[in-house]
């Protein structure tokens, strides 16, 4: 008999196999019970018939707690129906720690709960889902750099100059002078691509962000590419075409977990170059026209059609729970309410929403920067993702190279997810001449001094060259159809919320 993982299951077809795992769910009901066991691969149901294996061992089965850790021993059945299309015929079992009371039910839990329990929610087959994508997501950043001719460079964490923008710094005291953690390994970068022309950092990065919305988090990890003798066409085409292979290998290596995770699969397979193009000053008409009045209100009479069927039945729910019911429907029941309640909030809030964001976009102002709100509309509009270019240079970092054909933007892009995600890529041409630069830094009251290494890159041997920042939770969200990036990363940091 052979110890095997849940994955290779098919390789064993009508033969005796062991699996160690965990009790994720049971269910008994009398000669017959049936078991899902979790081995981290997988997910595989066990049958356990009345007479295949001994009475003691029945009994101790049928009580054993969710979480309990075993193996299990068996015939391995294809079965369609099954998850994962194996189930196993039990022989034999071994129980290694029994669990009780394990906190996390397959009941749905509330967000503040689950975050409090996130080493245990970890196990959740959602969590599993993300975090084998995310993997994918990781993998697919480091293949596509490495197979195209990019050096990895590690830059520092600490660090002494200011790069993004300094409200969001994080401080820190180093042997008695102060620091801070790196917003963007990008200025390091730069200095490297003058060395090996093709570069790319990955690491995480920390943000002060004082906004609690679902796209921040104040640790999170970003890929940076940085290339040598390279214009704003060339960067877009490398981010579409970096972003398009990141979404290939995802459906490729993870159409299981995607469908799980019940996210549109189809509309990833539409992830391909080229992707759409506006300028700025093309977004800005957009929002403050027509297009964007009429989409809002569609969308507003659409979301009061969710809500009220939402609200009948949560109703019809509630009753069914007064009358006689049996145990099993009363506990399917409280799930589905918790999970029809959330998303009422959510439609709720949407609809409140509306008539700011109506008014946010049809105001707008150019000169200013994108609004959260503003990049959801842009973005919701269109099924592939959206560049959107040559943004005012007031708007955006003092390293940004002004478009020398009209100096009031800059040579930069965000990149937007489609339906709604919005942003997962910032990146520009990089200012180049000396003089230039120093007015820039200037104009940004940041003390020339501490960029007197950086400003040496545009002295002794300047080229045009520009990159980009993709972060990994915001991509990872998008891909999985999960609405708060909190859920993409094992242990999420936010402003409000670190438990462990
Ligand atoms: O647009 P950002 O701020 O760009 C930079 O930092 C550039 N220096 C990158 C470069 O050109 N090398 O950040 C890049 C990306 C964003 O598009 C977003 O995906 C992610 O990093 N990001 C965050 N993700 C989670 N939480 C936050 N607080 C984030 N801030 C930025
Ligand atoms: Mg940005």
């Amino acid at each position: 008999m052979k110890q095997t993982t849940i994955d290779s299951l098919g390789e064993f077809e009508g033969k005796e196999v062991t699996l160690a795992g965990w009790l994720y769910q049971s269910r008994s009901s009398g000669k017959i019970q049936f078991l899902i066991i979790r081995d981290g691969t997988g997910l595989c149901q066990c049958v356990v018939e009345k007479g295949n294996v001994t009475d003691e061992l029945f009994e101790q089965l049928k009580h054993l707690g969710q979480e309990s850790s075993l193996t299990v021993t068996g015939t391995v059945r294809a079965d369609q129906r099954s998850v994962g299309g194996y189930e196993l015929a039990v022989t034999d079992a071994q129980i290694i720690s029994p669990a009780e009371d394990y906190p996390i039910t397959p009941k749905s839990h509330g967000v503040d709960f689950l975050l409090k329990n996130r080493h245990l929610h970890l196990r959740s087959q959602r969590q599993w889902c993300i975090g084998r994508i995310r993997h994918t997501v990781i993998d697919a950043i480091r293949r596509f750099f490495n197979d195209n001719g990019f050096t990895l460079i590690d830059t520092p964490i600490f660090t002494t100059i200011i790069s993004e923008d300094q409200q969001s710094l994080f401080e820190v005291d180093y042997f008695g002078s102060s620091l801070h953690l790196t917003q963007t390994g990008q200025l390091y970068l730069e200095s490297a691509a003058m060395s090996f022309g093709k570069v790319y950092c990955f690491g995480p990065t920390f943000r002060a962000e004082r906004s609690k919305t679902r796209r921040h988090l104040t640790e999170f990890w970003m890929v940076e590419p940085e290339v040598t003798f390279i214009d704003l066409d060339g960067l877009l085409e490398l981010a579409e075409n970096f972003v398009s292979f990141i979404a290939a290998q995802v459906l490729q290596k993870n159409k299981n977990e995607l469908e799980a995770l019940g996210a549109d699969t189809e509309a990833l397979e539409k992830i391909k170059p080229p992707f759409y193009r506006l300028t700025y000053t093309e977004a800005v008409e957009i929002l403050t026209g027509p297009k964007t009045r009429d989409y809002l209100a569609q969308q507003l009479q659409e979301l009061q059609s969710q809500k009220q069927q939402l609200e009948s039945r949560i109703a019809a729910l509630e009753e069914e729970q007064k009358g006689p019911i049996k145990q099993w429907k009363q506990e399917k029941n409280a799930a589905e309410l918790i999970e029809l309640r959330s998303e009422l909030g959510e439609v709720s809030t949407r609809i409140e929403n509306n008539p700011q964001h109506t008014r946010l976009a049809a105001e707008f102002q150019w000169g200013k920067d994108l609004g959260g709100s503003d990049e959801t509309i842009i973005s919701q509009m269109h099924d592939k993702p959206v560049f959107v270019t040559h943004y005012p240079k007031q708007a955006k970092a003092f390293y940004m190279k002004t478009d020398r054909d009209n100096e009031n933007v800059v040579l930069n892009f965000d990149l937007l997810a489609p339906a709604g995600f919005g942003e997962i890529i910032g990146g520009s041409v990089r200012e180049d001449d000396y003089e230039r630069l120093l007015q820039r830094i200037r104009e940004y009251n940041l003390n020339p001094d501490t960029y007197d290494w950086y400003l040496d890159l545009r002295k002794f041997g300047s080229v045009p060259h520009g990159g980009f920042g993709l972060g990994v939770e915001r991509t990872v969200a998008w891909l999985t159809g999960e609405k708060h990036i909190r859920q993409c990363i094992a242990f999420p940091r936010m402003m409000d919320r670190i438990y462990i």
